[in-house]
């Protein structure tokens, strides 16, 4: 059982890096946070005092409580060797900085010089290989991926990820860590995408190859699968909110890991976004345009129209599911918890796919595979599988 003495490290002060500091801070231990560049550290800074106020004042923490949470702690400027000295007492280091292998290889790198040979170095990468990380390093037994969303103080799910490298100790270490921090854990291999990222790419790939066939506008898409679908936000309306270039960052990641398989292939239609500066609410233009006074599109509110989209984006991401299910990325209770806390979908997509009818996702998939003669629509054997066996989709058992 971990236990809250642990000193935890955090390196890089952003949006991840001060969440999952304050999350650490939360749960008892004395953390220690570091940015190469003041001006992040004091954000961080700042940010923590703002968000402990609001927990006072909505009756959650004590001020003395809050104090404490606060003192616990050191925020450590700039990543020199001497800085990081002060990471030397810690149980775990995790990082959160800028997404490169050579800059993350190099973190670690400096880590290791100072860190206890049996230290945790974690790694928050969205897109990296764990393997990558652990192979810049002297002990790479010890390196494990520990991935949060965000933000990292509210939202509840973490992938775990081992690398091949990675001592089981470890990864049970770094999982019981998260857990004592009330997060939900799931194992993800060492792939691109992990669980999340890998598994909801057809969500917002499937809804551009709608758009760009004609088959309905952004708002119609996004009217079909908030209203029929269920989902919280639609494709292109949380496209914009993420920001394009994020998004499109992401999608190209998995698509590149992936030895370019069509199933992950990105959208031309994006990519112009993206060249174009519109990158979504953040630069007032993406699909739509968030300019005062811009009149909202208006969708075409057809049930018929509606389940066709949302029949077709689901067929493809339960695919994916049972895909990574059958390619050993994830348990299936893994995958359903994963998508259901780390991007609210209203039902985990094995149980989903069951309700629809597993034969059903299959004969969509096969005729979309054959009517247009792209391989991004190929079944998983394992969906083939289990509908000859006429089981569920959330069988555990291995169809190989
Ligand atoms: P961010 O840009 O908000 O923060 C990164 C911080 O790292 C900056 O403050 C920067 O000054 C600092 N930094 C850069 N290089 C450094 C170095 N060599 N040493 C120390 N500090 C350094 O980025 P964000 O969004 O917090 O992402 C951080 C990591 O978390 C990335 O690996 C990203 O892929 C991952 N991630 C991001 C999520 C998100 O939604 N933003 C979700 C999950 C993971």
């Amino acid at each position: 059982m971990p236990d809250a003495s642990a000193v935890i490290g955090v390196v890089g002060a952003g949006a991840m890096g001060a969440g999952i500091a304050q999350v650490a801070a939360a749960h008892g231990h004395v953390v220690v946070l570091a940015d190469a560049q003041s001006a992040a550290l004091a954000r961080a800074r700042a940010g923590h005092e703002k968000a402990m106020a609001r927990e006072v004042e909505k009756q959650r923490l004590t001020r003395e409580a809050a104090d404490a949470l606060l003192a616990r702690i050191t925020y450590v400027d700039g990543v020199s060797d001497d800085a990081l000295s002060a990471f030397a007492p810690c149980a775990m280091v995790i990082e959160a900085i800028v997404e490169r292998l050579d800059v993350k290889q190099e973190l670690f790198r400096a880590l290791e010089r100072v860190l206890a040979p049996d230290a945790i170095l974690a790694s928050n990468t969205s897109s990296l290989s764990i393997a990558a990380l652990a192979g810049a390093c002297a002990h790479k037994q010890r390196v494990v991926g520990v991935h949060f969303f965000n933000p990292a103080p509210v939202m509840p799910l973490v992938e775990i990820i081992p690398a091949i490298t990675t001592a089981p100790a470890v990864t049970d270490r770094a999982r019981a860590l998260a857990d004592s921090w009330r997060k939900t854990t799931v194992l993800a291999a060492d792939t691109p995408g992990f669980i999340v990222n890998r598994v909801a790419r057809p969500f917002y790939g499937e809804s551009l190859r709608l758009l760009e066939e004609g088959v309905a506008d952004c708002a119609t898409i996004d009217w079909a699968l908030r209203t029929v679908g269920g989902f919280r936000m639609g494709p292109f309306e949380l496209m914009d909110f993420i920001g394009h270039d994020v998004n499109f960052a992401v999608t190209r990641s998995v698509f590149d890991g992936m030895f370019h398989d069509p199933r992950y292939r990105p959208s031309l239609r994006q990519q112009r976004l993206l060249e174009a500066g519109w990158l979504g609410r953040k630069s007032g233009r993406g699909f739509y345009d968030y300019a005062n006074g811009a009149s909202a599109p208006v969708p075409t509110e057809d049930p018929v129209l509606a389940q066709q989209i949302v029949d077709r984006v689901l067929a493809m991401l339960v695919n994916e599911a049972v895909e990574a299910v059958h390619l050993g990325i994830c348990s299936v209770d893994d995958v359903e918890l994963a998508m259901t806390t780390g991007v609210n979908y209203p039902r985990g997509l094995l149980t989903w796919g069951d309700e629809i009818g597993s034969a059903n996702v299959l004969a969509r998939l096969q005729s979309l595979q054959y009517e247009t003669g792209d391989d991004r629509y190929r079944p998983s054997v394992r969906l083939r599988r289990v509908v000859q066996a006429g089981a569920s989709l959330r069988d555990p058992r291995r169809y190989s």
